[in-house]
């Protein structure tokens, strides 16, 4: 086993190309693998700055292939597998539910079997070493009330569309893998990220894009509803902290301490649009919003409780939501090769289909 050898897997989505990016960026001797697919949300752009960094190596391929899972492992012997390959993106699941239960049920359970066989193979110290870090989400635990108290890692599992469902059917693969046979795992359940490299199907990319545009910002139903907003590198220095210090099959909530309506966080990137872009299309940049249909089953509150990684583990986001959303909106704005690129083909297909404006 290479103690520097962490595999990533999803590492050319949103969330793993800004981790392996901020891990290679810190300095630490790792070598990173990362096993992507490349989905219409993997985008080996996110990953150009470290293409010819030689601790990187991307390998093509899907988590559902056990035969190809188990010969990467053998061949690169790491000390910890990263996993955050998942269909992500809660309208798609209720669009086509099959591809989430593939990936987030079937390709887990199949990454979980190979790392079982790989981790039961090795020698005592370097089984002692190893660690399975499954990235999960606040959603497993369902939708709040205005007035309740915030997800805690206690809180009852209860997701509710499929998104949330197949990535709840995963969380419990984790842990009867730990449970069952030993296998050190660790499963972060975070809040909604948001940052550069977000593929603009997700609210927040979505908006600045369309605003920029003149086009309309859709907001689902009545737009109050509430998210707790992390900016994703904060996200990935707590999977960081995680892999280094959590406590072996415990889960941790990771969460910004930021709940905002969906119709603030539309407004708040409205007005600092019109600060960044006065002579845009449409100014002021809120007169493009436009209120849709709503998400089927759509959830009204998450809120997340992280005193747990807080307490043990010492982790705290260091942005607020003005600073996380302010370095955002300019790195969309210095990003336009990146936003062409992965706003043409399927993406305008995916807005046709999920939006009649
Ligand atoms: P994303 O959709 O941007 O990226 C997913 C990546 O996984 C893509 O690169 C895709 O090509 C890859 N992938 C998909 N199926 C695969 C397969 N079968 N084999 C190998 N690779 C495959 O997702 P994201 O927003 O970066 O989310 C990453 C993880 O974090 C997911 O597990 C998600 O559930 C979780 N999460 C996301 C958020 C959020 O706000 N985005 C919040 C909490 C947790
Ligand atoms: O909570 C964590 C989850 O956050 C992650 O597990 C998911 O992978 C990630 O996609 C995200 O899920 P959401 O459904 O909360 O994110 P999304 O950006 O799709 O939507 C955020 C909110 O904005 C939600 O209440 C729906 C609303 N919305 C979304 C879109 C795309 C709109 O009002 N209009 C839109 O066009």
């Amino acid at each position: 086993m290479h103690t520097d050898t962490i595999l990533v897997t999803g590492g050319a989505g949103f969330i793993g190309s800004n981790f392996i990016q901020h891990h290679l960026a810190s300095g630490r001797p790792r070598r990173v693998i990362n096993l992507d697919k490349l989905t219409y949300a993997g985008n080996p752009l996110n990953l150009e700055g470290v293409s010819q960094d030689e601790r990187y190596t991307f390998i093509h391929g899907d988590i559902c292939d056990r035969e190809a899972v188990r010969r990467l492992l053998l061949e690169q012997h790491p000390a910890a597998i990263l996993h955050f390959a998942a269909e992500s993106h809660v309208d798609r699941s209720i669009h086509g539910p099959s591809a989430f239960i593939q990936t987030n049920v079937v390709g887990t359970s199949c990454l979980l079997e190979e790392a079982r066989a790989y981790w039961s193979e090795l020698a005592a110290q370097e089984r002692d070493r190893f660690r399975f870090l499954h990235v999960s989400t606040d959603e497993v635990y369902g939708s709040l009330q205005s007035d309740d108290p915030a997800f805690t890692e206690t809180t009852r599992y209860s997701p509710n569309s499929p998104y949330s469902a197949s990535k709840a059917a995963s969380d419990h693969l984790v842990r009867a893998y730990h449970h069952t046979y030993g296998l050190p795992t660790l499963t972060t359940n975070c809040s909604n990220n948001y940052g550069p490299f977000q593929f603009p199907e997700k609210l927040i990319p979505l908006v600045i894009l369309n605003a920029l545009k003149g086009k309309p910002i859709p907001v689902y139903g009545d737009g109050a509803n509430i998210r707790d907003w992390l900016y994703v590198i904060d996200h990935c220095e707590a999977i960081q902290a995680v892999l280094e210090r959590g406590n072996i099959g415990a889960t941790y909530n990771i969460g910004g301490g930021n709940e905002r309506t969906n119709l603030e966080i539309v407004r708040t990137i409205c007005s600092l649009l019109d600060e960044l872009r006065p002579n845009d299309p449409i100014v002021p940049h809120e007169n493009l919003i436009t209120f849709v249909k709503d998400r089927p089953g759509h959830d009204r509150r998450y809120a997340m409780n992280a005193a747990k990684i807080e307490s043990e583990i010492g982790w705290r986001p260091r942005e607020t939501f003005e600073t996380g959303i302010r370095k955002t909106i300019n790195w969309y704005l210095a990003n336009e090769g990146w936003v062409e690129q992965v706003t043409s083909g399927s993406y305008r297909q995916w807005m046709a289909s999920q939006y009649s404006l």
